[in-house]
């Protein structure tokens, strides 16, 4: 088991899906329910023993920076109201000074140009990188459960995938199989159903190894005219191999309103102080649209 420190969360895409309220704001500060889904990613990271945050922004995302940043005049406000819960939740999303960087991507140009950047502040040593939007609800944190499989080889989470949504994905080959681990022969971006080498697409957490930086320079556009991050991975199959991770879990697309409004969903029935009150809502709901039908 190789450690891994350093997250990478690239926020910088246009989330035109979103439109328009992500003219002004990240998709990965939208809530779902009371927390940004950049928390959600965050958290997912700190389970994983990662403790240094790296966030791809666009410009004007000063929300994202100021999210994690200590809001001091609202901690006394919340201090001496003697709300102190409130006050604790708020604190837990302060990230330390030293701990977390911002770098700029001023043009969209894909996620494999996104990830390009942080070459520096990698450095030469493995690394995480969380798509926010991709909210996986498991038992055990996704990337936990990646980086306990994780030996050097480049590691991407996958998922079966229906057939009729398999083109909208980067798709796995696989050679064999070790448990949910998934030895790989190359990759394949968006593929047509009938060129599409297994059922198992790539899902938003990637375990790498610093081999990719060379690979992403100088890489030509891919789909969508993007400088694709699975391209990269593809082309070093030959160098320090991949594997995909069919984790346990469940993931949800907050890029799209639709997985959003699920997770929304699934998350409110989770919790323990909103379960029952949304239950009952929903079955309101339920009746009213059977009764209209
Ligand atoms: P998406 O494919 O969801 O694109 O990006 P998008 O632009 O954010 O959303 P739509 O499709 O227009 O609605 C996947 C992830 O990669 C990041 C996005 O912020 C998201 O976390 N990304 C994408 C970048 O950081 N930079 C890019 O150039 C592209």
């Amino acid at each position: 088991m190789t450690r891994i420190r350093k997250a990478v969360f690239p926020v910088a895409g246009l989330g035109t899906r979103f439109l328009p309220a992500t003219k002004s704001v990240t998709k990965e500060m939208l809530p779902l329910i009371d927390r940004p889904l950049i928390q959600y990613a965050v958290d997912e990271a700190r389970a994983a023993g990662i403790d240094e945050f790296i966030f791809i922004t666009s410009t004007g995302q000063s929300a994202l920076e100021a999210y994690f940043g200590r809001n001091s005049g609202l901690e006394r406000k919340l201090k001496d109201g003697g709300k102190t819960t409130l006050l604790n939740r708020l604190r837990r999303t302060n990230l330390e000074d030293e701990t977390y960087s911002f770098i700029q991507q001023n043009s969209p140009r894909g996620l494999g140009h996104a990830v390009s950047l942080t070459r520096d502040l990698v450095g030469d040593e493995p690394f995480a990188v969380i798509l926010p939007d991709d909210v996986i609800h498991a038992k055990r944190a996704v990337l936990a459960q990646m980086a306990q499989s994780f030996e050097g080889s480049h590691m991407i989470a996958t998922e079966a995938v229906h057939s009729d949504r398999i083109s909208a994905y980067g798709v796995v080959d696989i050679e064999h199989r070790a448990g949910r681990v998934q030895h790989l022969r190359g990759l394949v971006e968006k593929p047509s159903v009938d060129q599409a080498p297994s059922e198992f697409g790539i899902v938003g957490r990637y375990l790498l190894h610093p081999s990719i930086f060379d690979q992403l320079e100088g890489l030509a556009p891919g789909a969508g005219n993007e400088i694709q991050l699975t391209d990269a991975i593809a082309a070093d199959i030959e160098g320090p191999g991949c594997h995909g991770f069919a984790f346990q879990g469940e993931r949800f697309d907050c890029g799209s309103v639709a997985g959003y409004l699920e997770a929304t969903t699934v998350f409110a029935l989770e919790r323990a102080e909103l379960r029952d009150g949304f239950k009952t809502m929903l079955r309101q709901r339920m009746n009213l649209l059977s009764t209209a039908a």
